[in-house]
């Protein structure tokens, strides 16, 4: 099988993405529920409706295309994400919407009328509102309400604020008639590379557990309060971060992870001893006893450090989800398709997390992973050729044709 309109489509497409939220040392920064979100999403509509396909929003912003009528059930929907972190690169979720993309205007060049539907979801991204997978969440009906509630952005905006200025309704209508769901995502790690791989078939997603510590000293004059006297929140928090690697270091064999990615400090001046420090706490695993321990000793030595150097403290979790096993027929079937298409494979899990997670439980879900250049992502630096994308639209053609 030969591509015929996809090199043209995402070269296209990735000349019009790339003005919005462009940071001038290169990469973006298209946050949740921001304009750059928005700019995003209507250019995705746009061209779609360009191109001649039925195009629709859902009552919390995520966009869809498709070629067949409303009402239309048993679709495969072929989704990603159109955010991206804080200093963020291109390809990270929008490959997925571009491949979807491509995907039906290939069906359609084929004169091919299966029941495909593309979907771009809004906030897959934690960096805004610290939860992630939102949009897909809301409307599988798998984001609980009292995290929805809970959640505000970088601002102390609720997340529930921004729905209602943009029209949307928290109580979102479920998506209906979607029989299977399929992503195609760049892998965000090295394996695929140093294996000289070019398809990855994901067999399960490691679970973000997010919590938001908060550390309370007192802010006191740097040069009048004598070192026995301070309660500094960021020393503190200067343990609790080694502690948590740590912690991350012991369950490593398990495939864990733990990391604490951002550091809140006040009042943050060089003179005054601090007062008051907020971390953001990011642990991983594709094991729920591994992460169970993860858990039990990050909580246990915030514990230790906190009554040791007189700390009030307060561990609050902001996402907690589990790990999430991808359909394993699927699974087979994409090997099959990779086979078919002469694309080297293998299977792996994938320590990142995606939309397909908030599907997995609702119907058949896979996951195509394809190479990025050096396993490097959330950062500007990230990249992947066209051609890697062109092998992953591959794959799902093969697949959905069941040429496989
Ligand atoms: C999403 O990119 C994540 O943080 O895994
Ligand atoms: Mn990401
Ligand atoms: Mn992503």
């Amino acid at each position: 099988m030969k591509l015929t309109v996809t090199e043209k489509l995402l070269t296209e497409m990735f000349a019009r993405f790339a003005p919005i939220g462009a940071l001038p040392g290169g990469g973006v920064t298209r946050l949740a529920y921001t304009e750059q979100e928005d700019a995003m999403h209507e250019c995705f509509r746009d061209a779609a409706r360009a191109l001649g396909f039925r195009v629709w929003t859902d009552c919390v912003g995520n966009s869809y295309a498709a070629a067949f009528p409303e009402g239309t059930q048993g679709y495969t929907l072929l989704g990603s994400h159109l955010d991206s972190v804080i200093e963020g690169g291109e390809y990270d979720g929008v490959a997925g919407v571009l491949a979807g993309l491509a995907v039906l205007c290939e069906l359609r060049a084929r004169k091919n009328p299966l029941p495909v539907a593309v979907a771009a979801f809004r906030c897959e991204e934690s960096s805004n509102f610290r939860v992630c997978t939102v949009g897909s969440g809301l409307v599988t009906g798998t984001l609980e309400d009292d995290v929805l509630r809970a959640a505000s952005d970088r601002q102390g905006v609720p997340l529930l604020a921004h729905l209602r200025a943009h029209g949307y309704e928290k109580d979102a209508a479920l998506l209906r008639g979607c029989a299977r769901y399929l992503e195609l995502h760049i892998e965000q790690g090295r394996v695929l590379q140093e294996r000289g791989c070019e398809i990855g078939v994901v067999s399960a997603i490691a679970a973000p557990h997010r919590y938001v510590l908060r550390l309370n000293g007192m802010a006191e004059h740097s040069g009048a309060t004598p070192m026995p006297l301070r309660r500094d929140s960021l020393c503190a928090a200067a343990e609790v971060i080694l502690a948590v690697e740590r912690a991350g270091q012991e369950e490593a064999a398990n495939d864990s992870v733990a990391t604490v990615g951002a550091v809140e400090n006040r009042p943050n001046v060089m003179n005054a001893v601090p007062g008051t420090t907020t971390l953001q706490i990011d642990l991983r695993g594709i094991r729920e006893d591994s992460l169970r321990r993860l858990e039990q000793a990050v909580t246990r030595r915030v514990e230790e450090i906190c009554a040791r150097r007189g700390i009030d403290y307060a561990l609050k979790a902001a996402d907690i989800k589990h790990p999430v096993q991808l359909d394993e027929a699927l699974q087979r079937a994409l090997c099959a398709a990779a086979e078919t298409a002469g694309l080297s494979h293998m299977v792996m899990p994938s320590g990142a997390g995606h939309d397909a997670m908030s599907f997995a439980e609702l119907c058949p879900t896979g996951m195509v992973f394809i190479p990025c250049r050096d396993g490097v992502s959330h950062n500007i630096r990230e990249h992947t050729e066209l051609s890697q994308i062109e092998n992953g639209v591959l794959v799902l053609l093969h697949l959905l044709s069941g040429e496989a």
